[in-house]
């Protein structure tokens, strides 16, 4: 991987599924999600080894109160 598409990746939030920050910000706001559960069930972040829980609860908590679009 080039140093240049290894930055243009995007970040996961959720390392074990994968998940990103753009795939749980789509949950939100096209799919409806306003819970850490609901999160789960349409991502499946945070469904693995569970560290990613205090980010996907933070940033969900940042989408909700519109902190990041
Ligand atoms: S990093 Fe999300 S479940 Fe492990």
């Amino acid at each position: 991987m080039s140093k240049m598409s290894f930055y243009m990746r995007p970040h996961n939030i959720c390392i074990c599924k994968g998940v990103s920050e753009e795939k749980i910000k789509d949950a939100v706001k096209r799919q409806g999600a306003r819970n850490f559960t609901e999160i789960q069930r349409l991502t499946s972040c945070s469904t693995g080894c569970g560290t990613c829980e205090g980010r996907v609860k933070e940033l969900l908590e940042k989408i909700l109160n519109h902190e990041i679009k």
